[in-house]
């Protein structure tokens, strides 16, 4: 198969049709997921989380991630591969070129950044610079000290206007993608809806553009709680292989995510 670029991710969404995306750590899961097909590989900081048992993934640094990137980069060939950019890497804008160009250059495709408007001059800069971004809006773990914990986001209506408002401002300001976390299933729509870039949800219903999962939630080995909003694949066919293809084929279908999957208003 050709190499995924964001050109086809665009294409999916202008064509209605599913974006299937998992986080990926290593290379031999992300070389099983790319054979299987999955279209996105993320590498998120939830790597803090589920390789590093920390209880948030405030403590990851970009090497951290890039050690990861390297990894998956050297296992995947089709898929697209995105890196999160960890927790006060992007505090001002030369840092996140600098911090972005590690992530680039150990093999990823994209950034992904969490926060609304305020990232916006950065983002652009990082898109003169070569480095595409991906948004990330909603719950943010990164902010998870200043929401007080791990909550639904955008459930009343001044929050859903200001995420949305959001969304807009980071797409004119040249996001090419956005990931949405933990909102009412309404308000995942209507992003995804609102906006020409793809809508990757996670706990945001079942209408966004996309779905992704932390790979050890899907495959029921996370060492923390498991999420409501997902959904563990592993114990309902006993088998890796058909755990993946499962859950690409819920995605495409639009099967998961299911209402006991997701949050209403
Ligand atoms: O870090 C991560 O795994 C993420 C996904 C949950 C979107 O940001
Ligand atoms: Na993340």
């Amino acid at each position: 198969m050709k190499k995924i670029t964001i050109s086809t991710l665009l294409a999916r969404k202008q064509a209605g049709e599913k974006i299937t995306a998992l986080t990926a750590y290593d290379a031999s899961f992300a070389k099983l997921f790319d054979e299987q097909g999955t279209e996105v590989l993320l590498i998120g900081d939830s790597l803090g989380m589920v390789l590093q048992g920390q209880d948030s993934t405030l403590p990851v640094t970009t090497s951290d991630i890039a050690y990861h990137t390297r990894a998956v980069a050297a296992g995947a060939k089709t898929s697209f591969i995105v890196a999160d950019m960890p927790f006060m890497s992007y505090a001002s804008a030369d840092q996140a070129y600098e911090n972005a160009g590690t992530l680039m250059a150990a093999g990823a495709s994209m950034v992904k950044l969490e926060g609304g408007s305020w990232l916006c001059d950065t983002i652009t800069g990082l898109k003169q610079r070569g480095v595409p971004v991906c948004g990330h809006l909603g719950l943010t773990p990164q902010s998870v000290n200043v929401f007080g914990g791990f909550k639904v986001q955008g459930r009343d209506a001044d929050k859903a206007q200001q995420l949305i408002t959001d969304a807009l401002a980071l797409e004119a300001a040249g996001a090419q993608m956005l990931v949405l976390e933990c909102v009412p299933t309404s308000l995942g729509r209507e992003v995804s809806e609102k906006l020409s870039i793809p809508v990757i949800g996670i706990g945001a219903g079942v209408d966004t553009d996309g779905q992704i999962l932390v790979m050890h939630d899907m495959l029921g080995v996370s060492a923390n709680y498991m999420p409501k909003f997902s959904k563990n694949y592993l114990s309902e066919t006993g088998d890796l292989r058909k755990a993946v293809t499962l859950y690409l084929e819920q995605v495409k279908n639009g099967e998961f995510p299911g209402p006991e999957h997701s949050f209403e208003q």
